[in-house]
């Protein structure tokens, strides 16, 4: 039988990915990296084929047609796509495409490419659909709905799409962390093997992989060739990088199944979460492309993010009316435009222990209900926001008490408590219903802008009761569904996926959210780093980001307000303070912070994230230029002191080589420089040079004491 093969070159904003469609193969990505040009069929067909490499004495020592869904049916030894079987048969499908003509391009209506390639295993009983979508911005992403066509139950390990990346790509980096240390980044070299990143634990993870890379040897923001993948799912999941003797590797990702928890009857399907993937030269391109296509769906907000103050690094469980309401009067004369009521405010919830499931507002704390705060917040003139951790139960709380068959649990036993508290299954009709009905009723009574979920610990044992199968997708599904349902009930609700910090930050869930919480940690030194990662994935409009005290909560270390606040300026711009305890010096700097974010939140929220490649550890340089590249605001921070003396001559990234900027050093609430002693003589009275010269030249940092940083604005010259 001759095999038909036919070639698809999917082009976007500097990035190709050239398809092979064969009725032999699922597609073959035979290049996904830089944008290859303009091409004639007869080229494409030729550099198909120049990727073909030369056949021995074995298939599998070939490393030339790794699908994008990998079969062991067509020499791939690596990790299959579909991992599963009928009884211990079909297990090894060997997909063959169906469909005729063969499958085009399509160009939906937001300029997005797709193409989609339908395929059967008729010995298997298998039949499986492939979506390959290209993004206008280069975001490329990957989903596969595997279908049982036999009549007896598919029991599915496993469903995994695969991306290539060339023999170049030898350096991998990726992310880890803990509660208050998110997205602690970790590189290494790209070995024969699998490094594999599993979640086990029911939610994306304060350890989450966050993004996968493989690069050029030493890529860094600006250089080298880098591609990443992210799964957009929240809840159990893989994503690896593998491999092989003969020359192959690839980037994976898909959902983490325990075993039955997805059992196909004849005739049933399941659909992947989506693999998303980008490529660029440095990190900050990947990270464009995700923010791109982030920023252009119809869910992203467009109104100006409200400068939020948040009190639970405030007054924690204490609730009383008349300190809250100073709070909120001090948050409105700083320039706060949202406040929200952190836990405490349910139930018997008076401290960590109880309450949890218990969605009512708690009489012993608030005998006349939410109204009096509300309505001083509204009346201050201030939008009202509410603390929930809708997936949660504790022990102590009448949902417990009356449904405890509710509560997740394996095997028979209740499983371990953390944080005081167990995870409630929503895969149970009633217990999604009661948390429904009960977060309806508070949307329905109160006027509430925003909810900040909140998901405190992991799922372990997470068996459906009675039988204790299995229950995190279904879970997860019913997470999703559940913030779906308020959204559209309460059009214009705004909801923040928090757990225990950056737990959750995800492409699954920001499908929902307009805002992460991406960490406990409010310390400006660790959220340097924090921040730096979390931005690789989601744009600074999205990431809460607070000023909190002087004295960090959770690390001790002490910082002066204008790094606390020139580190929080650039994300969803937020206050986590009592500000009734602030001197009048340190209210008038906050209130010109936050005042100049919101001056800058326009630029800020919608312009090209960079950061600077600095030879110098210690120096950080991180900025956001606007998408015309008429404007831009840098932050240079030292975060340690070098062995060397400065300063340090600072690059600025992003600016169009030929056009002339004039770069001046801002002091919100400070004064201006005067000349003299220790003060760099351009930060006087600013400076004018092309964007090549800023690039390759660079500045020099007015010196700065450690755990500091200053602000650099810079605006085109024609538009001074
Ligand atoms: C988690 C969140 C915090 C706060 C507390 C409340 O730790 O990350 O911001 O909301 O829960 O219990």
């Amino acid at each position: 039988m001759t095999t038909h093969r036919t070639h698809l070159h999917l082009r976007a904003a500097g990035t190709s990915l050239l398809l092979e469609l064969a009725d032999d193969l699922l597609p073959v990505v035979r290049h996904w990296g830089s944008d290859l040009g303009e091409l004639t069929e007869d080229e494409l067909a030729s550099l198909a084929l120049a990727s073909r490499v030369a056949i021995n004495d074995s298939p599998f020592d070939r490393a030339d047609q790794v699908a994008i869904l990998p079969e062991h049916a067509r020499a791939w030894i690596g990790r299959p796509g579909v991992e599963g079987s009928r009884g211990g048969r079909g297990w090894s499908p060997a997909f063959r495409t169906t469909g005729a003509p063969a499958p085009g391009v399509h160009r939906l209506a937001d300029g997005t490419q797709r193409v989609v390639v339908q395929a059967r295993d008729e010995k298997a009983y298998l039949a499986v659909e492939l979506e390959i979508e290209l993004h206008p911005g280069g975001l490329l992403r990957t989903r596969a709905t595997l279908t049982n066509t036999g009549e007896e139950v598919y029991d599915l390990g496993a469903v995994r799409t695969t991306l290539p990346v060339p023999e170049h790509a030898d350096e991998l980096l990726d992310f880890t962390g803990r509660h208050t240390m998110e997205r602690a980044p970790q590189r290494q070299a790209f070995t024969a093997g699998a490094h594999s990143r599993e979640v086990r634990t029911g939610r994306t993870g304060l350890d989450a992989v966050h993004l996968l890379c493989a690069g050029e040897s030493g890529f860094g923001f600006g250089h080298g060739e880098v591609w990443a993948v992210q799964l957009g799912w929240s809840g159990n999941q893989v994503t690896y990088a593998e491999r092989q003797y003969n020359g192959s590797r690839v980037l994976g990702a898909g959902e983490l199944l325990e075993h039955g928890e997805v059992r196909l009857a004849g005739g049933q399907g399941t659909t992947t979460p989506w693999m998303y993937a980008a490529h660029g030269t440095g990190l900050d391109e990947v990270a464009a492309r995700f923010h791109a296509w982030l920023r252009t769906r119809p869910q992203h907000p467009i109104r100006p993010r409200p400068v939020t103050l948040n009190n639970w690094e405030a007054t924690y469980f204490d609730h009383s009316l008349p300190r809250l309401t100073a709070l909120v009067d001090r948050a409105a004369r700083v320039g706060a435009e949202r406040f929200v009521l952190d836990d405490g405010w349910f139930g018997g919830r008076r401290d960590d222990t109880t309450g949890l499931g218990d969605w009512v507002v708690s009489p012993d704390v608030w005998p006349q209900g939410l109204d009096p705060l509300v309505d001083h917040v509204h009346a201050a003139g201030l939008e009202f926001g509410l603390w929930v951790e809708p997936e949660m139960v504790s022990a102590d709380s009448d949902l417990a008490r009356a449904h405890p068959e509710w509560i997740f649990s394996a095997g028979g036993r209740r499983g371990l408590e953390s944080r005081q508290q167990h995870v409630l299954d929503l895969g149970h009709p009633g217990a999604y219903a009661h948390v429904r009905d009960q977060l309806l009723a508070l949307l329905d009574r109160y006027d509430i802008a925003y909810l900040k979920w909140d998901h405190n610990r992991y799922l372990n044992d997470a068996g459906h009761t009675p039988g204790g199968e299995p229950g995190v997708r279904a879970h997860t599904l019913a997470a999703y569904r559940l913030m779906d349902e308020l959204l559209a009930a309460h059009p214009g609700l705004e909801i923040e996926s928090c757990a225990g910090g950056g737990g959750r930050v995800d492409l699954g869930v920001l499908d929902r959210a307009v805002r992460v919480w991406a960490s406990d940690c409010i310390d400006p030194l660790e959220r340097q780093q924090i921040q730096r990662g979390t931005f690789l994935l989601v744009p600074p409009e999205l990431v809460g980001t607070h000023v909190a005290s002087g004295r960090s909560h959770t690390t001790g270390r002490r910082h002066d307000l204008d790094f606390r606040a020139s580190t929080a300026l650039w994300g969803h711009l937020g206050i986590e303070w009592d500000l009734t305890t602030c001197t009048e010096e340190e209210l008038v700097e906050l209130a010109t912070w936050v005042a100049f974010h919101r001056e800058h939140r326009g630029l800020l929220h919608t312009g090209r994230v960079v950061n600077g490649d600095h030879h110098d550890e210690g120096t950080w340089v991180h900025g956001v230029v606007a998408q015309d590249a008429s404007e831009a605001l840098f932050e240079v921070a030292l975060l340690r002191r070098s062995a060397t003396t400065g300063p340090h001559r600072v690059r600025l990234p992003g600016l169009e080589p030929e056009r002339r900027y004039r770069v001046c050093l801002e002091r919100p609430g400070r004064p201006p420089l005067e000349a003299g002693r220790g003060v760099v003589p351009w930060a006087v009275e600013g400076i004018t040079l092309p964007g090549r010269a800023l690039a390759q030249v660079g500045l020099p940092m007015q010196p700065v004491d450690p755990e500091h940083s200053q602000l650099w604005r810079v605006l085109a010259a024609d538009l001074c």
